[in-house]
């Protein structure tokens, strides 16, 4: 099984990367150009095209993102940009071409309820939601 992880620099990608590899053959991307992984901004639609074109990838686990809250709430269409639109241009590719591999997308695990960012408020009211996954990746 060919996997490509979208993100594997990153926490996630890298711990997924160093478990999944001992199964599967796993393919990694970046936005930059470094040894080893695929030159891929899910900004750029073309990019990814390219590379989904070129590989038939079985699965594609995306675990890209912009996870510094703190930004996100300072500049909503920064985190719009790499948190949704990513996802949304990478769905559009699949659709457009003839592979079609299973999508697995990591969004953040919190939610967080106040409608606006920028009023100060002292108590946020914080929602968890579980991602529940499969026991195994983690256990072997
Ligand atoms: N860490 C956790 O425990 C955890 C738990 C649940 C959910 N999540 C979710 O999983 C996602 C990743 O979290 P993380 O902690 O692993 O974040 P992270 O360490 O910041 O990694 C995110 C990765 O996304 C890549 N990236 C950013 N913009 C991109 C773009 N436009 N195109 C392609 N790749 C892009 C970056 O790779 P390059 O710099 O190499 O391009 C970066 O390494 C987030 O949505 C987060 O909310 C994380």
């Amino acid at each position: 099984m060919k996997i490509l992880i979208i993100g594997a620099r990153g926490l996630l990608g890298s711990f997924l990367y160093s478990k999944l590899k001992k199964k599967f053959k796993i393919y990694r991307s970046s936005r930059y150009k470094l040894k080893n992984f695929f030159q891929l901004d899910l900004n750029n639609p073309h990019s990814i095209k390219k590379i989904l074109e070129s590989y038939s990838f079985d699965a594609i686990i995306n675990t890209s993102g912009l996870v510094d809250v703190e930004k996100c709430n300072r500049n909503m269409n920064l985190a719009k940009k790499f948190n949704s639109q990513t996802v949304k241009k990478l769905s559009m590719v699949l659709n457009e071409i003839k592979q079609k591999p299973h999508l697995i997308h990591f969004s953040t695990d919190q939610v967080y309820n106040n409608k606006n960012p920028k009023k100060k408020i002292k108590k946020i009211m914080l929602k968890l939601q579980t991602i529940i996954v499969n026991q195994n990746i983690w256990e072997n």
